[in-house]
């Protein structure tokens, strides 16, 4: 859960406004909330760093994992708590849910929760000043004492043009690295999966607007960018001249943009990931030598069952063509264990795909049944105990293997992009190429910046450093 607090901030015309937005879930949901940052932005809206101060609360929510909704519920039932004080006071409190659990539930929020003004969906949030209008115009009959039929405005449709179309450009480069979302939804169906459902059909971004975007954010100092998309490298946009470009063709093109040392892209599938996209991390040096490609699973007969349309052959001929071509590439990848139907077997086939591998970071999760999907009528669903330990043995193998791929780094020199200060006094923590977290002595005005960064330990989720000055650096 991430807090956005991102942009300038901006007096409005008239009364200065504020917004809280919190943030569920996955890059995109954070990139999504900096987008509605952006169309707030010239209503008046400036970013509050809490609830408590805002005149309006925007929960951009997640419905991947397990309660997800429930959580959403009981921090509406605090909100609510707040509207009633304010307006007791004469004010108010405007509550919108945005994200996948307003697609997914609709109006049944409102119905549970009278006290939400606005549901949108992620495929509506250029709406949301026309929603914010249409509440407070809701609002003002109330104040009049005046009975409309129905609470709470709601835009949850998938609309037939793009939604980035209409959004403002991004504002968002936090030291020195930028999102650009170039695709959204998914066409595959994995069975446990409620993505198709909530964000719908897979959609990519003309790569003109693309260009344009990455441009626009090297030009306000982005040196790394991180491609975004729920099926990434499904990526199909068209160009100027008809022609339609994959994500290999478009990472060659992004490469060229002057500023941009560095490139990413997340999630994928191993289904997508074709010839041109494995050469291209052998050729293009901006591309950094690491992959998240979730496998889910290492039982073909479970993959078979999550409808993932690969089998662990596949899998494994992919990482071996990918080493291939950049033997140093660090792979990280999604876990779930407990499908519906595993069995002892089937976890040990994962077991032994984690081993064959080795994997230098990963998230895994226990299978949680989603309303909705087909997963949720399989029979023999795994029992909870059976989950737990599955996940514990799973992870301490991953655990296991994320040391050792740190320990391999270290003595190595290598380059790092500082972000963010330390908690320690004088300390910065940056990324290695590999995405490995880097805590290093340094001054401050290196944050946005590469340095060249001596590994000197490696531990669970982090290495140290010393960052290597140069004779004419320590001269100046
Ligand atoms: N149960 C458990 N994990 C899930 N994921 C998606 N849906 C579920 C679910 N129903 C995990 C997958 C996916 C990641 C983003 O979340 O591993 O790759
Ligand atoms: Fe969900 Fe990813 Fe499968 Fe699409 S490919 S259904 S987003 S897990």
């Amino acid at each position: 859960m991430t807090d956005v607090r991102t942009g300038e901030q901006r007096q409005g015309q008239g009364q200065r406004k504020r917004v809280f937005i919190r943030t569920y879930g996955c890059q995109m949901n954070v990139y999504d909330s900096d987008r509605m940052a952006d169309v707030l932005r010239p209503l008046g809206y400036a970013l509050a760093d809490a609830p408590e101060q805002a005149d309006l609360v925007v929960l951009n929510t997640c419905h991947i994992r397990e309660r997800a909704s429930e959580k959403v519920y009981s921090e509406l039932g605090r909100l609510r708590d707040t509207k009633f004080e304010r307006r007791a006071q004469g004010r108010d409190l405007t509550i919108a849910v945005a994200g996948c659990v307003a697609q997914a539930e609709g109006q049944e929020i409102v119905r549970r929760q009278p006290a939400v003004d606005i549901v949108v969906g992620p495929q509506a949030y250029h709406r949301l000043p026309e929603l914010l209008a249409e509440a407070e115009r809701k609002s003002a009959f109330r104040r009049a004492g005046k009975r409309l039929p129905g609470a709470g405005v709601l835009d949850t449709d998938f609309p037939a043009e793009s939604k980035f179309d209409h959004l403002p450009a991004p504002a968002g480069v936090h030291a020195g690295q930028a999102f650009l979302s170039i695709q959204e939804g998914c066409d595959k169906f994995c069975t446990f999966c409620v993505v198709p459902y909530t964000r719908g059909a897979e959609y990519s971004r003309p790569v003109a607007a693309v260009l344009a975007e990455a441009r626009h954010l090297a030009a306000a100092g982005a040196i790394e960018i991180t491609l975004l998309g729920q099926n990434v490298n499904a990526y199909h946009g068209e160009a100027a001249d008809g022609s339609t470009w994959s994500l290999a063709r478009l990472i060659r093109a992004l490469a060229e943009i002057e500023g941009v040392a560095r490139l990413r892209y997340t999630t994928s599938h191993p289904r997508d990931m074709d010839d041109a996209l494995i050469a291209v991390h052998g050729e293009v040096p901006q591309l950094m030598p690491y992959l998240h490609l979730p496998v889910q699973s290492g039982s073909d007969r479970i993959l078979e069952a999550m409808n993932r349309r690969h089998g662990r052959d596949l899998f494994l001929r992919l990482v071996d063509r990918l080493r291939a071509v950049r033997p140093d590439l660090a792979l990280s990848s999604d876990f779930i264990v407990g499908f519906p139907g595993e069995s002892d077997a089937d976890f040990d086939d994962t077991m032994r795909l984690i081993d064959e591998v080795g994997f230098a970071s990963a998230f895994s999760f226990k299978y949680s049944r989603r309303p909705g999907t087909p997963g949720w009528a399989m029979p023999d669903q795994v029992p909870e105990s059976v989950e737990a330990a599955r996940l514990a043995a799973l992870q301490a193998l991953l655990g296991r293997q994320a040391r050792d791929f740190n320990a391999s780094k270290v003595g190595a020199t290598v380059p790092v992009l500082f972000a963010e200060t330390g908690r320690k006094p004088g300390q910065i923590i940056g990324k290695t190429p590999w995405l490995q977290s880097v805590h290093a002595e340094g001054n401050a005005r290196l944050i946005g910046s590469i340095a060249a960064v001596r590994l000197t330990a490696g531990h669970a989720n982090s290495l140290a450093g010393e960052i290597v000055v140069r004779p004419w650096e320590a001269a100046a």
